[in-house]
């Protein structure tokens, strides 16, 4: 049957192209959700990344007046939009990378698990159109709950013979960009000097900063330890009660999300980027998708570096998380399975 054979991208003129000596590679990004909350200033972002040729915006509502308008930022890439899920496919046709920040975000006194209804749907769809359009695409889940629609994204990629789950991703990057500031804050140093692993998944208690390989050296009595924890776990919740109603991170979660673009493009080009923590399909631990220090290639992920070295109280935490976590993965491949 055609389920049995792996899918294979009919070749348009740019994937011909990319085939021929002496030709450079080229990227092209696709931003599915494009004129939302994080969707614009993520494409602003990346128009400012060099490593970009073609940057292609999205969305279901017309984004034509967001992609004009960026579009005169006078850097070099083509910027092209469309709008309309009759449009999804060409959007993302032979891109090398799909972005998707679209979706409902948080009110407040929500929980993630709270969007999965609304935000599973869109996630789906998306997700179908990257498997007949881009089988080969790197593919970035923003959209809340990660911790279950990226399980189920690779379910449905399953579905579709167009699963690698090198190629799929759940955005934890603003966990990070979190810890790095708010460490680099108490420390007095720099936030480009900060670096600190931070694992599991991105909600609650599956957020885990592994203090103990920060450096520079965190250090503190317990429950400075644990009232940064907390903070760390409980940022997005500070920026929804702040916002009041009008939403959840955008801004940072965009400069999270294009932090990310760049090393999983530098992977791409070949060069050895940073390493990013990134919740992927994984086997460090029993939960079968989780975020650990991923290094990208031009394949996607090139290696997981896996589990850092975790102190007691780090190694209780895990334990905590796992089946929280793993509660979170489930619900998300019983919705894939029964769509
Ligand atoms: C965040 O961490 O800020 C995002 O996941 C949005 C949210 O709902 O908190």
């Amino acid at each position: 049957s055609s389920k049995s054979q792996p899918r294979v991208l009919r070749q348009c003129y740019r994937c011909w192209q990319l085939t021929q000596p002496g030709q450079l590679r080229t990227f092209k990004v696709t931003v599915v959700g494009a004129a939302g909350g994080v969707g614009q200033p993520l494409c602003m972002l990346l128009r400012l990344n060099k490593l970009i040729t073609e940057l292609v915006m999205h969305d279901l509502k017309e984004c034509k007046g967001v992609a004009t308008d960026i579009s005169h930022i006078c850097t070099q890439q083509d910027v092209k939009s469309y709008a309309g899920a009759a449009n999804l496919g060409k959007a993302i046709k032979c891109a090398d990378i799909v972005i998707l920040p679209a979706g409902l975000p948080r009110k407040p006194g929500m929980q993630r698990d709270q969007l999965f209804d609304a935000n599973a749907t869109v996630v789906a769809k998306v997700t179908q159109a990257v498997a007949a359009n881009a089988p080969s695409a790197l593919f970035a889940i923003i959209t809340n709950p990660v911790n279950s629609l990226v399980p189920m994204a690779a379910e449905i990629l399953k579905q579709e013979q167009a699963y690698d789950p090198n190629r799929l991703f759940g955005v934890t990057t603003l966990d990070v960009v979190r810890t790095e500031k708010f460490v680099s804050d108490y420390l007095n140093v720099q936030p480009q000097k900060v670096k600190i692993p931070v694992i599991g998944g991105h909600s609650g208690i599956t957020i885990l900063p592994v203090f103990s390989q920060c450096k520079p050296v965190f250090t503190g009595e317990p429950d400075c330890i644990a009232a940064m924890k907390k903070r760390i776990q409980n940022a997005g919740n500070e920026v929804v009660k702040a916002k009041a109603g009008k939403g959840s991170a955008t801004l940072s979660m965009a400069f999270a999300a294009a932090r990310l673009m760049n090393a999983m493009l530098l992977g791409l080009k070949g060069e050895k980027g940073p390493p990013e923590c990134v919740f992927v399909e994984s086997k460090v631990t029993e939960c079968p998708f989780f975020a650990t220090p991923i290094e990208f290639g031009p394949k996607g992920i090139a290696q997981n570096l896996g589990l850092p070295e975790l102190d007691d109280t780090e190694k209780e935490d895990l334990k905590k998380l796992i089946p929280e976590l793993k509660i979170a993965i489930d619900a998300g491949v019983k919705y894939a399975k029964s769509l």
